[in-house]
């Protein structure tokens, strides 16, 4: 019997309800399966605790959550708490922490109706950012002089470092060899003549040892457009921090929108947990509301599920999140449906429940 440990910090707004849904097929998973189980502790981190302690997170927080196998995350941030507090002093503080340097964005059209492009189908929109989640544009470094005067000025700084720099890139032409895809490296020389010259330099210096790997590279402007007229362009993407939290936005938008799109925070050298959460926010004006669309934080629980080495329940998750996207009654009023964030968590796990009775899942 396997058992991981997983942290849950369902967070604000939409995020604990999304998070639930997500947990009930963690569970389903545990009854299908008798060779997994789960342990679950749960963090009531977020504005609300904001609120009440002054923090967003306990003082050892981070010694807290060493100990888990994964970290799952709903959302965080919520109107009466500046978003820079909410975002810096938990989500980032933990990506930064436990050094999850690699943010794995897919970019999947699950159910061709969903794609609000013209004539576009599944094959021409199926690829994977992988964007720097580490330094770059959101390193944090800067300076506030003069405030409220004049003469004010302020400074924010990207870091660029080559550790951090190379190893995003290595990381990225790794998956482009390891699945036979192409590598597009994303950036701004043009403009930004410090920091993204020296990406592209590192981009084409670390290519010289994938040889095998075809690359192109794109201006992020050109990049955007592309994104919308022609995804087909792309197969593994890596950008830095800023663009690639930019960019994975429209991927989300030519994919079905926020409901859809997910997002792991991986520490490839498994030092420290990684960190797994739906894209989108806390989405205050649907919150409260039971109609936010779990299906991108059940795609989270895939996955986890993956990085957990339990790659089949992870492709189950997957086959089973296009099965319901078919069913457009069982789906929450975002795409089009009229059912409920738990009516959908419901339907899914009894879909979950019929194809692994029906087909099993492999267990190698
Ligand atoms: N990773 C995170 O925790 C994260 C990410 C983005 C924004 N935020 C925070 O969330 C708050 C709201 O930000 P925002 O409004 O810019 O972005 P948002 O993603 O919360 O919402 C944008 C729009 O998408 C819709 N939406 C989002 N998720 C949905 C879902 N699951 N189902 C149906 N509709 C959904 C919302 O209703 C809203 O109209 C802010 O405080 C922001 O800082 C947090």
């Amino acid at each position: 019997m396997k058992t991981f440990k997983i942290a849950l910090i369902p967070g604000d707004g939409i995020g604990p309800e999304v998070v639930a849904e997500g947990v009930k097929v963690l569970r389903t998973i545990e009854q299908l399966d008798p060779s997994i189980s789960f342990s679950f502790t749960e963090f009531p981190w977020g504005c609300e605790y904001y609120l009440k302690h002054g923090k967003m997170m306990a003082d050892d927080g981070i010694e807290q959550l060493k100990e888990f196998d994964a970290i799952y995350l709903g959302a965080v941030g919520y109107p009466g708490v500046p978003d820079h507090i909410s975002l810096w002093d938990l989500l980032l503080r933990i990506r930064k922490e436990f050094d999850q340097y690699v943010n794995i964005r897919p970019i999947t059209l699950l159910n061709p109706e969903l794609t609000p492009l013209k004539g576009k189908t599944a094959k021409e929109i199926d690829f994977l950012v992988i964007r720097e989640n580490s330094e770059g544009e959101y390193a944090g470094a800067g300076d506030w002089l003069f405030k409220g005067k004049p003469e004010e000025v302020v400074l924010q700084t990207g870091v660029f470092s080559r550790k951090g720099t190379e190893r995003i890139i290595r990381y990225a032409y790794e998956e482009a060899r390891n699945s036979k895809r192409t590598l597009t490296s994303i950036s701004k020389a043009n403009a930004l003549n410090y920091s993204m010259v020296f990406w592209d330099e590192v981009f084409n210096e670390v290519g010289k040892e994938y040889p095998d790997v075809k690359t192109y590279s794109y201006l992020v402007d050109a990049a955007s457009l592309y994104f919308v007229t022609e995804p087909e362009r792309f197969e593994v993407v890596v950008t830095s921090n800023l663009f690639g939290d930019i960019l994975t936005d429209i991927g989300a938008a030519i994919t079905g929108g926020m409901g859809l799109a997910t997002g792991a925070n991986v520490n490839p050298e498994r030092k420290f947990p990684s960190m797994f959460e739906p894209v989108h926010g806390s989405a205050p004006d649907i919150s409260g509301k039971g109609i936010a669309n779990p299906i991108a934080a059940i795609w989270s629980v895939s996955q986890v599920m993956d990085f957990f080495g339990e790659e089949q329940w992870g492709e189950a998750i997957l086959s089973t999140i296009k099965e319901i996207l078919t069913e457009q009654p069982s789906l929450t009023s975002d795409l089009g449906g009229n059912s409920s964030t738990s009516q959908v968590g419901d339907r899914f796990v009894d879909l979950l429940s019929a194809k692994v009775s029906e087909v099993g899942v492999s267990q190698e």
